[in-house]
């Protein structure tokens, strides 16, 4: 997974040296927000998708820690591009995070400093090659998905990770691939890393943000794309049964892509349905740069990676 450069705090730095103090706050407390995007190849060079969206979210994020960013939009995503052309990636997963580090051992970190790092490497499918053909095996947590009043889900904050941790190992555990979240209220929320649709007679739905979800850029993006393809889409909350007698269950999220579910608690749901494989195609030609209806969603990195 290792590629040679991480920029940290302005500059880039090899791999083995993007290191903080063993008493940095985040490690200790949670106290660090990031993000998850992708780029991939297109015939004109690496391009990020939705950058331009994720940086938005990774400041809300901070802003809901009162933590200041001590670069700026533009810093960040001319910092993307120059990880992803420095390590001479095609395509990549890229990792930014802004964290609370060393100096503070207190709860309050708003006297401890903000440190700013962006990796990128090459990753690739989340849930695997055979679950995005095939669909996955889920099931629900017996955790339930941290609340609006207790930990907002909307800011993407490293601490909440622990929730998704737990649900995510206790499913493996026993044998499924994905776990799926309820809320305090028994409503469906995410995935331990993605957001969930269900398809019933031709129509979408998913969650609302009220929920307690994270409010997906893939989610966004997919519910923009099958409006476009002449999907009704809804965000209403949704019953677990549903699950069981949907016609398609399908998760999104930048690690997952839009990868179809098999079955949820045994409850077999079958093979990849015809709105999944639609919807997982166009959101393929869209961020490989073959679909020129939602070219805005691209930020073509400018420095080309080297051939090979
Ligand atoms: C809990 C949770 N829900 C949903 C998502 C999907 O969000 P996105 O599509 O922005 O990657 C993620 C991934 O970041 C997540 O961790």
């Amino acid at each position: 997974m290792e590629a040679d450069k991480i920029w940290m705090n302005g500059s880039l730095v090899d791999w083995a040296d993007a290191t903080v103090h063993v008493l940095t706050h985040a490690l200790h407390y949670g106290t660090s927000v990031f993000e998850g995007i992708r780029a991939y190849e297109t015939d004109d060079g690496p391009a990020v998708f939705r950058l331009d969206q994720h940086l938005l979210r990774l400041e809300r994020s901070a802003a809901q820690y009162y933590m200041p960013l001590p670069f700026s939009h533009e810093d960040l995503r001319a910092a993307v591009h120059q990880v992803i052309s420095a390590n001479g990636l095609h395509e990549a997963y890229i990792r930014p995070i802004a964290l609370r580090g060393y100096g503070v051992m207190g709860l309050n970190p708003v006297e401890a400093p903000v440190d700013v790092a962006i990796a990128a490497w090459v990753w690739g499918a989340y849930l695997g090659e055979d679950g995005l053909k095939h669909g996955i095996k889920a099931k629900i947590s017996s955790w339930r998905r941290i609340g609006n009043n207790t930990i907002p889900a909307t800011a993407k904050a490293g601490g909440q990770y622990l929730n998704s941790i737990l649900a995510k190992m206790e499913t493996q555990h026993a044998g499924y691939q994905e776990a799926i979240l309820l809320n305090e209220l028994g409503m469906v929320t995410d995935g331990s890393g993605e957001n969930i649709f269900v398809v019933k007679d031709g129509v979408l739905s998913t969650p609302p943000i009220s929920a307690s979800i994270l409010e997906g850029i893939t989610r966004n993006s997919i519910m923009e794309i099958a409006r476009t393809e002449g999907y009704e889409v809804l965000e209403r909350d949704l019953a677990r049964a549903e699950l069981y007698h949907a016609d398609e269950v399908f998760v999104t999220g930048t690690a997952a892509e839009v990868c179809p579910v098999r079955s949820v608690d045994d409850h077999l749901i079958g093979e990849p349905g015809p709105v999944t494989q639609r919807l997982q195609h166009v959101f393929h030609e869209v961020v490989h740069g073959r679909d020129p209806r939602w070219a805005h969603w691209l930020d073509p990195v400018s420095a080309k990676a080297p051939a090979g």
